[in-house]
C-alpha cells in the first residue's frame, strides 16, 4: 500500500464506514506473533488478539502456508459437493469435542459458517428444528452475537433495543441462579444458550453448581442445553471449551473467533443422536468452504500441538496472580480464567486503553468499567509481564 493511502486511511474509513463501529484512532498495517505494527512503523502489544481471534497470534506460519497451498488448491467449493479439507476438519473437531464428553457415544453434527453470530443462529434454528419447541432462555449480561436470532439471546438493552420486535422473545435470567433457571425453563423451552465465561459481559465465570443444573433440568425438561464457546473456547478458558471445568457436556456448543486462525468461520455442533436437520432448513454460500477449512485444521493442530489450554491455564494464572498481589489503585476485581482476564475498575475504562496505547500496548473494555484482556495464547510471560507493569504504571498514573 502507498504511504499516500496509509496517510488517508482515518479519514478514508470515516468517510465510507457504515458507523457502526466505534474505531481507535490507529491504522494498523501488519501483525507477528503477540507485535502488531501501525502506519509509522510503532510496535503495540496486542492484549486484544483481535477481538479474540488470534490465538496463535498474527502470521502464524502453520496457518499462513495452509492458507496458501489451499488458495492455489480450490478456495471454494459450496456445500452442494463433497470437499477434501471439510471432512478433515469434521473428523479433528468431532475429536476434540469427544475428549470430554464420555457420555456422548454418537459423535457430533456440524453447521460450517462464517461468524460466531452465525454460529448461533444456526444452534437456534437447529433446536427448534431438533425439538419443534420455540422457547429460548438466555442469561443476562450474555452476548451472543448482532444478527437478529442471536441479538435476541444477547442481553445488553443498547443493542437489542433498537431492533424490539425483530428479534425473538428470550427469556433472560440471571447468571448463575439456579432457582431462576428452573423457574424458567420448561416443556416448551427449546434450548437455553449461555457462555460458561460470560466475556463481553463483563468476563463472570459460571458457577459449576450453575452449569450442572442447567444440565440437569434441560435434560429433565427436554430442552436443548447451547454452550457458546465462541470467545471462551478452544483452550483459552484453560481447557478445550470453557464448560470442561463443570465436568457437563452440552447439547450443542458454538465455535468461531479463533477457529480458523484469523479467517472468517463459525461452527455449530450438536450430539449426532439428535439426528439431523431437514434440507434447505438452513445454508450459507460460504460455510465449509475449503480455504477457512485448511486454516482451521492448521490453527487447531498447532493448538494442540503446543496444549494451548494448558499453557492458557499457566500463564494466565501467574499473571492473575501478579496482579492480585499488587495494590493497584482503582480496581474493584480482578476476575478471569486460562487467559481470559477481566480487571473491574471504579471508573471508565476508556481512559485507561488510551494511556494503554499510548505505551504500546492494546487491550479491551468489556462493558463500560471492565479491562479486558484477551492475548494470543502463544504469548511469552515475559511479553505479558511487561504488559501487566505498563497496566500499573497507567492505574497508577490516573489515579
Ligand atoms: C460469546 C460470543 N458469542 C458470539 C459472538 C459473536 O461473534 P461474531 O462477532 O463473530 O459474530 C461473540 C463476539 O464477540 C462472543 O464473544
Amino acid at each position: 500500500m502507498s504511504d499516500a493511502i496509509l496517510s488517508t486511511a482515518i479519514s478514508t474509513e470515516d468517510q465510507f464506514t457504515s458507523g457502526a463501529y466505534t474505531k481507535r484512532p490507529l491504522t494498523l498495517v501488519r501483525g507477528q506473533g503477540c507485535t502488531v505494527w501501525d502506519d509509522e512503523g510503532r510496535p503495540y502489544l496486542d492484549l486484544t488478539s483481535g477481538q479474540g481471534v488470534a490465538l496463535l497470534g498474527h502470521a502464524h506460519p502453520a496457518i499462513t502456508a495452509a492458507i496458501s497451498a489451499q488458495a492455489s488448491t480450490l478456495i471454494t467449493c459450496a456445500e452442494a459437493f463433497y470437499n477434501d479439507r471439510r471432512a478433515e476438519l469434521y473428523t479433528l473437531l468431532n475429536t476434540l469435542l469427544q475428549a470430554d464428553a464420555q457420555d456422548v457415544t454418537s459423535g457430533w453434527r456440524f453447521f460450517l459458517c462464517n461468524s460466531g453470530a452465525e454460529a448461533n443462529e444456526a444452534a437456534l434454528k437447529a433446536a427448534r428444528l431438533l425439538t419443534g419447541r420455540c422457547g429460548i432462555v438466555a442469561a443476562k449480561r450474555g452476548f451472543h452475537g448482532r444478527t437478529l436470532g442471536a441479538l435476541g439471546a444477547t442481553f445488553n438493552p443498547d443493542y437489542r433495543g433498537p431492533f424490539a420486535g425483530w428479534t425473538p422473545d428470550v427469556a433472560h435470567i440471571a447468571y448463575n441462579d439456579i432457582d431462576a433457571a428452573r423457574a424458567a425453563i420448561t416443556d416448551q423451552t427449546a434450548a437455553v444458550l449461555i457462555e460458561a465465561v460470560q466475556g463481553e459481559g463483563g468476563v463472570h465465570l459460571a458457577d459449576a453448581d450453575w452449569l450442572r443444573a442447567l444440565r440437569r433440568i434441560c435434560t429433565e425438561r427436554g430442552a436443548l442445553l447451547i454452550v457458546d464457546e465462541v470467545q471462551a473456547g478452544l483452550g483459552r478458558c484453560g481447557r478445550w471449551f470453557a464448560y470442561h471445568h463443570a465436568g457437563i457436556t452440552p447439547d450443542i456448543v458454538t465455535l468461531g473467533k479463533g477457529i480458523a486462525g484469523g479467517v472468517p468461520m463459525g461452527a455449530a455442533a450438536w450430539r449426532a443422536d439428535l439426528g439431523t436437520i431437514p434440507p434447505a432448513t438452513h445454508g450459507s454460500t460460504f460455510g465449509g468452504n475449503p480455504l477457512a477449512c485448511a486454516a482451521a485444521i492448521a490453527a487447531i493442530t498447532a493448538l494442540r500441538q503446543i496444549d494451548a489450554p494448558a499453557r492458557a491455564d499457566r500463564v494466565g494464572a501467574r499473571a492473575r496472580g501478579w496482579l492480585a498481589a499488587r495494590d493497584l489503585p482503582g480496581v474493584r476485581d480482578i476476575r478471569g480464567v486460562g487467559l481470559m482476564i477481566g480487571i473491574e475498575l471504579r471508573t471508565r475504562v476508556t481512559p485507561v486503553l488510551q494511556a494503554l496505547q499510548v505505551r504500546g500496548v492494546l487491550a479491551l473494555p468489556a462493558g463500560k468499567t471492565v479491562l479486558r484482556l484477551l492475548p494470543p495464547l502463544v504469548i511469552d510471560p515475559s511479553e505479558l509481564d511487561h504488559a501487566l507493569i505498563q497496566i500499573e504504571a497507567v492505574l497508577h498514573d490516573l489515579a
